[in-house]
Order: structure tokens, then sequence, then C-alpha cells
């Protein structure tokens, strides 16, 4: 048994000590935000918080995850109260299919919690290896953008 805290509330998770962290997320606490992608840690799309830092719950075994703070896409806010970063992606309907979005929206909070104010450079830096297979890369750049307050609201 391995005791995950989740979004803010404690799991006893029973699951092989390897199992994948997306895997527990999605089949056993019904949190889907988080997608399954490449499974290799390569496309992103599975991205979580991990004490604050980006992480790919695909490749990260449960055991290295009891007592961290984890936060998913459900965990940043809800419909009726998105998160910032949420909101901005809403804003600028930054999504083609949606499937990256999980995985653009948590690096771009990861980014601004470590660097509220960052470049354009930093912005692209940080969603460099968020794939992204329909081409929407210019709305969700603006999408991050926005979130680091760098879009006026008269701009859209
Ligand atoms: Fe985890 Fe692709 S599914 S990085």
């Amino acid at each position: 048994m391995i005791r995950l805290n989740v979004n803010g509330r404690s799991h006893d998770i029973d699951a092989a000590p390897d199992t994948a962290l997306l895997y527990v997320l999605r089949n056993d606490l019904k949190l889907n935000g988080p997608k399954y992608g490449c499974g290799l840690g390569e496309c992103g799309t599975c991205t979580v918080l991990i004490d604050g830092v980006a992480a790919r719950s695909c490749v990260i075994p449960i055991e290295g995850c009891a007592g961290r703070d984890i936060v998913t896409l459900e965990g940043l806010g809800s419909r009726e109260r998105p998160d910032p970063v949420q909101a901005a992606f809403i804003q600028e309907q930054a999504a083609q299919c949606g499937y990256c979005l999980n995985g653009m929206i948590m690096s771009t909070k990861a980014l601004l919690l470590r660097s509220p104010h960052p470049t354009e450079a930093e912005v692209l830096e940080a969603l460099r290896y968020n794939l992204c297979r329909c081409g929407a890369h210019i709305e969700i750049l603006r999408a991050a953008m926005r979130a680091a307050g760098h879009l006026a609201e008269a701009e859209g």
C-alpha cells in the first residue's frame, strides 16, 4: 500500500510500487486530465506537478511519489473557478484536438510557479518538449503568454 497525496487529498493505493503514476491517476483515482500519449516520457501529455515541478507521470513509479505533493489538471481549478492558466487557454481557444492540452497547461503552470514573469524565450523553452500534432502552437503560445501577463485584456 502506498499513500499518495493528490490534489490535496490522501489516497492509499494498492498497486505494485513500480506502477506508473499515470495509471493510478487515471484508473484508480479517475483523474483523466493527464493523458496517455507515448508512454515513454517524450510527448508531455501526461504531465502533472510533483512538488510544484512538471513531471511526466507515465514514467514515474508510484513508489517515488509517496509523501510528495501531486497536482493534476483537476487540482488546478474548476469549471466555475479555473486557474489563470486554464482561463488563458480558454480565452485563446488554444486547442484543436485538445490531447496535448493537459501537458501544455501543466507545463505552463510549472513555469509560472518558478518564474512568475517569464520571457517569451522562457515560455518556448518550457513548452519545447510538449508535442502538439494539430499545429495549434500559435494559440498555445499566446495562451501561455497571456497567463504570464504579457497580453492585456484589450488584446482580446
Ligand atoms: Fe507521458 Fe508521453 S505519455 S510523456
